[in-house]
């Protein structure tokens, strides 16, 4: 049995609630949001688990929920952070078998950012052998959704847009679409990034900058019927694209990137071409999905990261001790995770 410490290193909320606006997942300085502090370590209470800390990872919604613009509220004084990796040193009643095993996690109880942390045992996924610990901190959130919405998009056709392309979870997502043999249409801001995305598997990219942007993804639409648009922008672009989409095209917004707020420009497409617009949040789909079909989804993330189809783009290492001096900074290099380690 692992001797616990009395108390444990933190970075911790400094705010309450919501804020009542949303300016989007971008910081200017930690310390606007997070404090350091020494807390006693959580104790597990039934069918939760203690985890010592590996690695975290930082994701739009952790930014999000620290300026108090997430679906939850906030609580002054707790950890923030959503999802990392670590082992389990102990467990209440009902979670023991989890005991010793190095699991992937979402925290439900305290947050990831933190040397210990509390979760409910079914936030935990053991993580196989051949998982790095730092594929192991983004296991869950992204890989799960993209799981989810290309499920989304394979029962609406062939062809299906992406925006945010160069995201974490776009890219998994275009490669995930090639692999199943459907076409993703990447829409990206940077010019630079084209050529991976294809290799990666998007089928075709647009980028946002172009004059003809708009021209080009009309002649796609028309050629591909893509019928489902997964959309982590959410600005006036994006609503021209829906609107350029054949009938029956669903809108599936699932981020908010863009602080702009879109403007409805063709309701009739709503009444007449029978077209949606919706949310996806991975939190609904868990409490909606059946477990044996989470398990099947969870047993294909592991094998895609264990062979090398899917990896963690890693842009930062950042220590626990140094993420309220430096996150903003850390934050500002394009293409990958900033991990947070102990
Ligand atoms: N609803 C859910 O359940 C759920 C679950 C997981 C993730 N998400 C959402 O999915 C999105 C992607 O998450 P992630 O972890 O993959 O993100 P990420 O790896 O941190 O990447 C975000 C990237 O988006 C691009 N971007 C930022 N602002 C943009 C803008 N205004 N217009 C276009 N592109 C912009 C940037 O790439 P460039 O600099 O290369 O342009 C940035 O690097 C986020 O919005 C997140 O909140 C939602």
């Amino acid at each position: 049995m692992t001797t616990l410490p009395p108390n444990m290193f933190a970075v911790i909320q400094t705010h309450d609630g919501y804020s009542g606006s949303a300016t989007g997942p971008f910081i200017e300085d930690a310390a606007d949001w997070l404090a350091e502090a020494e807390l006693p370590v959580p104790e597990p209470g039934p069918g939760q688990v203690l985890i010592k800390l590996r690695t975290a990872s930082v994701n739009p919604s952790d930014l999000h929920f620290i300026k108090g613009e997430y679906g939850q509220p906030r609580v002054k004084g707790t950890p923030a952070g959503f999802e990392g990796c670590g082992d389990v040193v102990a467990t209440g009643t009902g979670a023991e078998a989890l005991q010793g095993q190095r699991v992937a996690f979402v925290a439900a109880g305290s947050g990831a950012w933190a040397e210990y942390i509390v979760t409910q045992a079914l936030m935990c996924i053991p993580l196989r052998p051949d998982i790095s610990d730092e594929d192991g901190s983004a296991q869950v959130i992204n890989p799960m959704t993209a799981m989810a919405m290309v499920d989304i998009a394979r029962g609406a056709g062939d062809a299906f847009v992406v925006s945010a392309a160069t995201s974490q979870l776009g890219k998994l997502m275009c490669s995930l679409g090639r692999d199943l043999g459907l076409k993703p249409i990447a829409i990206v801001r940077r010019a630079d990034a084209v050529e991976s995305l294809k290799e990666l598997g998007a089928h075709e990219v647009l980028v946002t900058s172009d004059p003809d942007m708009m021209q080009k993804f009309a002649a796609l639409s028309m050629e591909l019927k893509p019928r489902v648009f997964l959309d982590a922008v959410t600005d006036q672009v994006s609503e021209q694209i829906f609107c350029s989409m054949p009938n029956g095209a669903r809108w599936v917004i699932y981020g908010k990137l863009s602080p702009e707020l879109p403007k409805l420009t063709q309701t009739g497409q709503l009444i007449f071409m029978g077209k949606r617009i919706e949310g996806f949040w991975l939190t609904k789909w868990m409490t909606s999905t059946p477990p044996a079909d989470q398990m099947r989804v969870v047993g294909e993330v592991q094998a895609r990261f264990a062979d090398g189809r899917w990896k963690t783009d890693v842009s930062e290492r950042l220590g626990l001790r140094d993420v309220v001096a430096n996150l903003a900074n850390a934050l500002k290099k394009s293409d990958g995770k900033v991990i947070i380690t102990p």
